[in-house]
């Protein structure tokens, strides 16, 4: 069976009362349980996981190494700023698909520059909530393991 990590960054615990005109009333909570029901429907391993520490989303990333299969990242505002994220994700050689809620190109400039991106396998931005799922599709069907 196929072993997803979904991955979350800083201020993302927040989500539900957190500038609700960007990001929506969902919760982290409700997109956990989205994500764990999907994963369920789809017959795919997932652990879900959430930081506001910067070496610790490294521990993560390096901790899926041989654990999971792909990674579904929202790296928050560590997505602009972050070689250390950008090294980690090259370092174990998973693949990683950058995931936003917001569409980050139709905000500030700052946020179009992305150091995730060159080492992704694919983006996901602007479908709030449901861009997790889309996710998890798009994980499966690189993985091969959509029927
Ligand atoms: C975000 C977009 C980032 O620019 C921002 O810093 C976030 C959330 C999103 O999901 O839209 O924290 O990653």
């Amino acid at each position: 069976m196929s072993s997803l990590l979904v991955l979350n960054g800083p201020n993302l615990n927040l989500l539900g009362t957190r500038q609700p005109d960007i990001y929506g009333r969902v919760t982290l909570d409700d997109i956990e349980k989205m994500c764990r029901s999907y994963a369920k429907q789809k017959g795919v391993g997932l652990e879900f996981a959430q930081s506001n520490h910067e070496g610790a989303l490294v521990d993560h990333l390096h901790a899926a190494k041989g654990t999971h299969d792909a990674v579904i990242f929202n790296a928050g505002a560590y997505t602009h700023t972050s070689v250390a994220l950008m090294d980690a994700v090259s370092s174990v050689g998973l693949p990683v698909i950058e995931l936003h809620l917001s569409n980050v190109h139709a905000r500030e400039a700052f946020r179009h520059k992305s150091f995730l991106a060159p080492v992704a396998l694919g983006i996901i931005s602007g479908f709030g909530a449901r861009g997790y799922t889309l996710a998890i599709d798009a994980a499966l069907s690189h993985l091969g393991a959509e029927p």
